[in-house]
């Protein structure tokens, strides 16, 4: 049977080049994390997962809607130092990190003892969009199936650990300054100036970045509500941690 085993083995031979060649391209691409593969195959999700990152931190401000007057009935009696329509984003009680108690509102004026967001990394859209709906949050009449949609895309495949680019300790960061130096004069200069203190209404964003490197994060992923600045959050996580990295030694004021 010369035929059969000269085909068994030109089929396994290219078998190895193949995996060889899919070796040497995983190589090559600074690793991917599962979402930004998806995005690969789905052009609409990375839109989606930017948009519900942008209404998890403020929906009133993206949707232009009207806020609600009262504070939002899960937020506990305990915290006194926030009350009313900032206790209705999805960022104060679960963190800029989606971490809530164990992350960064471990402490501080957010300190709600709300657990964060973790269970649902990976998982069903469908789970977080009844979590929305149901009375103990009360987003349904709120907000569009869309926006359901999107945020619970941004809940289950927008989330990254934050820990493994800020130290939690000193807010420190893990990345090159110096690439995030080019990158932030490619991606941001020309919004924020080369010194980080444009738009004049804002704080500079060397302060921002030390002072509340979380919440920077968020922001170089997935961009600011309202505002015409994109999110970032497909480029690979390690460049994103370059670009915070960098905007630590922008001017503080
Ligand atoms: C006022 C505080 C508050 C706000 C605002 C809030 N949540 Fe929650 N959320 C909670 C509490 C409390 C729980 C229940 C935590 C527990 O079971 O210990 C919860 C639970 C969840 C869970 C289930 C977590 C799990 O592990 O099962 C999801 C998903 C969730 N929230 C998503 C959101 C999203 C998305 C938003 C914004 C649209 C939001 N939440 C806004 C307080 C809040
Ligand atoms: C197309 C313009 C544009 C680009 C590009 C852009 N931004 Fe922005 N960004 C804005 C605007 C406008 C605001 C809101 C300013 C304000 O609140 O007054 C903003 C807000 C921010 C904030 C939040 C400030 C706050 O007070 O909460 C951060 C952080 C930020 N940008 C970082 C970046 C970084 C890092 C880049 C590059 C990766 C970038 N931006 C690219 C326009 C842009």
């Amino acid at each position: 049977m010369p035929h059969a085993l000269e085909t068994i083995q030109r089929f396994s031979w290219s078998t190895v080049s193949i995996t060889c060649l899919a070796l040497a391209l995983s190589l090559a691409v600074p690793s991917a994390t599962p979402a930004q593969a998806e995005e690969a195959t789905d052009p609409g999700l990375a839109y989606s997962i930017s948009r519900g990152g942008k209404l998890y931190d403020n929906w009133m401000t993206v949707l232009k809607a009207s806020k609600p007057s009262e504070t939002h009935p899960a937020w506990p009696a305990s915290n006194t130092k926030r009350s009313g329509d900032v206790t209705w984003r999805c960022k104060s009680c679960h963190g800029w990190d989606l971490m809530g108690r164990d992350g960064a509102y471990a402490k501080g004026s957010y300190e709600t003892g709300i657990k964060g967001l973790k269970a649902l990394d990976g998982g069903k859209p469908a789970a977080v969009i009844a979590v929305m709906k149901h009375a103990s949050h009360g987003f349904d009449g709120l907000l569009s199936e869309a926006d359901f949609v999107d945020l619970a895309n941004f809940v289950t495949r927008g989330q990254i650990g934050f820990s493994t680019v800020i130290n939690y300790a000193d807010k420190s960061v893990t990345g090159d300054k110096a690439h995030g130096k080019d990158l932030y004069q490619t991606l941001c200069v020309a919004c924020h100036g080369l010194d980080g203190r444009e738009p004049k209404e804002m704080d500079a964003l060397g302060a921002l970045a030390a002072g509340n490197p979380q919440e920077v994060l968020h922001k170089i992923r997935v961009g600011q509500p309202g505002e015409q600045m994109p999110g970032m959050h497909s480029l690979p996580v390690s460049m994103q941690a370059d670009l915070l990295a960098y905007l630590q030694d922008l001017p503080r004021e």
